[in-house]
């Protein structure tokens, strides 16, 4: 079911990651996937250009998006969500900022660290102050420090950007984790906004994905921010969703200016919808996909990296090594220029942070086995 789209293909296909390493080099980084879409948002976007829809979508409440998504998540996450909760806007980073600046105090939001890099930015662009919950690389598990946060708070922060599952930890949030982050948060009367982008990919063998809000208590200070594009491949046609249950929050963000939520595009809803409602069994195979792949890092890191150090990945086809032992500041630059492979480097994600790399496997096990292979030729 899971089809790897040639070189030449994905040339085209992603012209971001493919498109902007030369030729002999092989891409990991960008977080998109080298695999045909499903079928089934196949049919639906040539149905869609085939009868003409490049009108602006219908800016109506709850919509298809909101009732596709309320399916979605009743089957995958056990989470029952009113369509009306459901706003469509562009895509999850300005679902992101359009909660910060509608819904959030004006004091310091708290970004835990390693952070998926353009929300590293997006606390100022909102006028806020960024405070870091730093996790130490060196911990067994990456986790957020309760204690911390609670000090954060009491120091004025107003607002956590939750990431869930995580990019770049990889981790799957615990229920217990996310009550003990719940309590925290309600202590200070202050508010969360979780983007849960990554929950359709959680591995084999990791807990379930927990939609913050489906904890008792949440509705009143959360909204998440969701979108089928990293699962489905679609980053670039437009479509993400706030998740406002709240009655008084949900109103204030449908009412903001037009001007600032007006951006997603009926391509982007038409592929949602068909995501959300007619792929999960696609769903079902790319996660077996991803989870061979994912063993498939894990040993060709032990043949060929065997002192590179990578926590359990649970969630995403994002890795985050350590490979410090190899002694460079920026492997990421060291591999693309010795190995031709373009990673991500790690202090993009942890500003300072030396010797870490973020990976795609998201592709085929011959590739994944090169870019590994050209790693070691470089670093070690
Ligand atoms: C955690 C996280 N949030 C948001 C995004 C970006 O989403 P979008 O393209 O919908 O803005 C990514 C992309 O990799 C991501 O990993």
């Amino acid at each position: 079911m899971i089809v790897d789209r040639t070189d030449e293909e994905l040339r085209y296909a992603l012209p971001c990651k493919w498109g902007l390493v030369d030729e002999d080099v092989l891409p990991a980084w960008v977080a998109e996937n080298d695999y045909a879409w499903p079928p089934a948002i196949e049919a639906a976007l040539r149905e869609a250009v085939a009868r003409g829809l490049t009108g602006y979508p219908d800016f109506d409440e709850g919509g298809p998006v909101g009732q596709a998504y309320a399916g979605f998540a009743a089957r995958q996450f056990g989470h029952e969500v009113d369509p009306r909760w459901v706003i469509p806007t562009a895509d999850v980073t300005a679902g992101v900022r359009l909660a910060l600046d509608v819904l959030s105090d004006p004091g310091p939001v708290v970004m835990p660290i390693p952070g998926y890099t353009p929300q590293l930015a997006i606390a100022e662009i909102t006028g806020r102050q960024r405070v870091d919950l730093v996790v130490d690389p060196d911990a067994e598990r990456a986790e957020i420090d309760l204690d911390e946060l609670d000090r954060l708070f009491a120091a004025g922060a107003r607002t956590l950007l939750l990431t869930q599952p995580h990019n770049p930890w990889g981790r799957v949030f615990t229920r217990a984790e996310l009550e003990g982050i719940r309590d925290v948060v309600r202590r200070h009367g202050a508010r969360v906004v979780s983007d849960e982008i990554h929950a359709p990919l959680v591995l084999d063998g990791s807990p379930p994905h927990v939609p913050y809000l489906s904890l008792d208590g949440t509705a009143d200070h959360a909204v998440a921010v969701v979108a089928g594009s990293k699962a489905f491949n679609t980053q670039g046609l437009k479509c993400a969703q706030i998740i406002a249950p709240d009655p008084a929050a949900n109103a204030a963000l449908r009412n903001v200016p037009m001007a600032r939520n007006d951006s997603w595009s009926p391509l982007g809803v038409v592929a949602a919808v068909a995501g959300y409602t007619d792929c999960d069994d696609w769903l079902d195979a790319l996660r077996v996909r991803l989870s061979s792949q994912r063993d498939l890092l894990v040993e060709l890191l032990a043949e060929h990296l065997p002192d590179a150090r990578m926590r359990p990945l649970e969630a995403t086809y994002l890795a985050w090594i350590d490979l410090r032992a190899y002694g460079h500041d920026d492997p990421a630059a060291v591999a693309l220029e010795h190995g031709r492979v373009r990673l991500a480097p790690g202090h993009d994600y942890h500003p300072g942070l030396p010797g870490h790399v973020r990976l795609n496997l998201a592709t085929s096990a011959d590739r994944l086995t090169e870019i590994v292979r050209r790693m070691a030729k470089a670093l070690v």
